[in-house]
């Protein structure tokens, strides 16, 4: 038994006085037991056996639905390490606080120890974390999410490192009182902390996604990008997919999207062209060491997928759909008569009335949505019919293409390349989306920047991020190095029709890519990068037009010039921790296009 996991555990469960303590073993029988216990309380409905067989409906607290950035802390020792992007707190204080919240928190109920690996056991690159939480639903959402459970134990063994992870949903129970279906603390009381130096974790007050299944963002990224810089790797908000091409030569991209720009789709697409295939081996997280040949190998540290539902259909991605068919985990979306799911986009009318994810009975045509529209599945990533068989592999799989991308209905062309890596970190730093009007409203039309992905996940320094990734760069060997591409998948005409189809199409863009690493590609030089010669894009079969897809691929000068503009007032944000080579390869940029 590890002494320090052992202590550590007593220590907290004298602080948060659960009346039990339970171990988790991982298996099937306890996720089961698990299940079968919320579903007698109220807290989860089992789905329809035949359809939907091993699946379950949760519905939180209408005021616990989607992560909470303003209360995510990074909680550093000098404020100036967590940058501008972060919220801070001293760290003395936070825990002051929190150690009042965490007061008895747990009384009225159990105390879960989840050991888990955030990636595949035994690989070198896998990391070993242990949440402590008093929610069920969370210890059956890490089951699928990570492996976990004794196996873990058995490789932590006597000495093994872990980061500690304590959750609490911030609602002790007094004796004989009635549980809510689901307990949380309200806005103002919840904490997402983060302790860098120390690599500890600590949240309050909320039972939902990345705010409670602690792997995932708070450990997988933002204490992960705080170990990745100071040893030297990159742990990042990518998907990771593999590429074969007809002849059966394979690549493997990784790409960062923000939030909603279809990261999970692009994952498990279903090409167009064919005989062509997309394998998938993660939709969110990728954590990349260098291996002996001096490329970057890459691992999902996650086991499952946890998707937004509304959207994701047949049509826009079978593989997804076909994913949560079975054994997995939805939570706020709606309830069919016959116990069947439903949610906005699910590519068919809802069949009659159903409870909506408040619980309220909900009538066809109604003008409020039924399902939430960050309501979520849990899904096994074993499941999914496009998983890689290399998902597992303990060494990773070596990334050869980077992808960078964001919502923007103009300017940023289908796709271009960056002449080298250091122009790649600067297209990285700028990534952006544009506010929709589904967003803030005084903002609309306006760029979100969203460098790498990464502003609400990067647990230091936004700036030292950017040149961590210059350091890899010039650490590394350039021909074993990824290429770097931009996509914009969302362009649209003059008169705000899409230009390009998406989803499956995106396949198109893909093999540009393959040949432009495999070194077949046919490009042009352009004042942004390198892009698609005309005719290089294959279209057979495709019915974009000649005009549409010159649009997509013009370099808009005044349109790029306003951009640098724009980046020059945004780089100002991380004041002297911009790297120079970002404000050179920002003044290059706009000699070029003045040129
Ligand atoms: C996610 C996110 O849930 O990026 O993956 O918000
Ligand atoms: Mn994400």
């Amino acid at each position: 038994m590890n002494k320090t996991l052992q202590n550590w555990v007593n220590e907290m469960a004298g602080l948060c006085r659960p009346d039990h303590v339970h171990w988790c073993d991982g298996s099937r029988e306890e996720y089961d037991r698990l299940l079968a216990g919320m579903v007698d309380v109220g807290a989860a409905t089992p789905l329809d056996p035949e359809r939907r067989p091993g699946c379950y409906l949760f519905r939180t607290d209408p005021s616990d639905v989607a992560r909470v950035e303003e209360r995510t802390f990074i909680a550093s020792r000098r404020k100036e390490d967590a940058g501008p992007t972060n919220n801070w707190i001293d760290p003395g204080e936070l825990k002051r606080t929190m150690t009042g919240l965490y007061s008895g928190c747990m009384q009225g109920r159990t105390m879960y120890v989840i050991p888990f690996a955030m990636g595949p056991l035994g690989s070198p690159i896998s990391k070993i974390g242990v949440e402590l939480t008093d929610s069920p639903y969370v210890a059956v959402n890490m089951r699928i999410m990570t492996r976990m459970g004794q196996k873990v134990l058995d490789i932590l063994g006597d000495d093994g490192d872990f980061v500690p992870c304590l959750h609490s949903v911030g609602a002790p129970l007094a004796p004989g009182e009635k549980d809510a279906s689901w307990p949380c603390a309200p806005m103002e009381r919840k904490y997402i902390s983060h302790f860098p130096e120390e690599r500890l974790i600590w949240s309050y007050g909320s039972g939902y996604g990345g705010n409670a299944l602690l792997g995932k963002k708070c450990f997988a990224l933002r204490i992960a990008s705080v170990q990745a810089r100071d040893e030297g790797w990159l742990a990042e908000h990518m998907l990771i997919l593999g590429l074969t091409n007809p002849r059966g030569q394979k690549i493997y991209i990784a790409g960062a999207f923000p939030s909603a720009c279809g990261k999970t789709n692009l994952a498990m697409l279903i090409p167009t062209i064919p005989d062509w295939k997309v394998e998938t081996v993660g939709d969110d997280i990728a954590w990349m060491k260098f291996g002996p040949d001096g490329r970057l190998y890459a691992i999902n540290p996650e086991a499952g997928f946890f998707g937004v539902a509304p959207g994701t259909s047949t049509a826009s991605n079978p593989n997804a759909m076909k994913t949560m068919a079975a054994d997995s985990i939805y939570t706020n979306v709606a309830l069919t008569g016959d116990r069947d799911v439903w949610w906005e986009g699910i590519g068919y009318d809802p069949p009659g009335n159903l409870t909506d994810w408040k619980g309220r009975d909900w009538a066809p045509g109604s003008t409020r949505p039924a399902a939430h529209p960050n309501s979520r599945f849990t899904a096994p990533a074993a499941r999914c019919p496009s998983i890689s068989p290399e998902w597992e592999n303990p060494r990773g799989v070596p990334i050869s293409a980077f992808l960078f991308g964001g919502r923007r209905p103009n300017i940023v062309p289908l796709v271009h390349q960056s002449f080298d890596w250091a122009h790649g970190v600067f297209l990285g730093s700028i990534v952006g989306s544009e506010i929709t009007a589904a967003a803030i409203s005084t903002n609309i039309g306006r760029v979100r920047r969203d460098p790498f992905a990464m502003l609400p996940f990067c647990g230091y320094h936004m700036g030292d991020y950017f040149q961590h990734w210059l350091n890899i760069g010039q650490s590394a060997d350039p021909a074993g190095l990824p290429k770097i591409f931009y996509v914009n998948w969302f362009r649209k005409s003059a008169l705000g029709q899409w230009l390009w189809p998406g989803y499956g199409e995106n396949c198109r863009v893909l093999k540009w890519i393959f040949e432009q690493v495999t070194g077949t590609g046919r490009a042009v030089e352009t004042p942004i990068g390198l892009m698609p010669a005309p005719g290089a894009i294959d279209r057979e079969g495709l019915d974009t037009g000649d005009a549409a897809m010159e649009e997509l691929l013009t370099v808009d000068r005044e349109g790029w010039l306003r951009e640098v503009e724009s980046i020059r007032e945004y780089y100002a944000w991380f004041g002297d921790h911009l790297p120079r080579e970002l404000v050179s390869q920002l003044a290059a940029l706009e000699d070029r296009l003045r040129a």
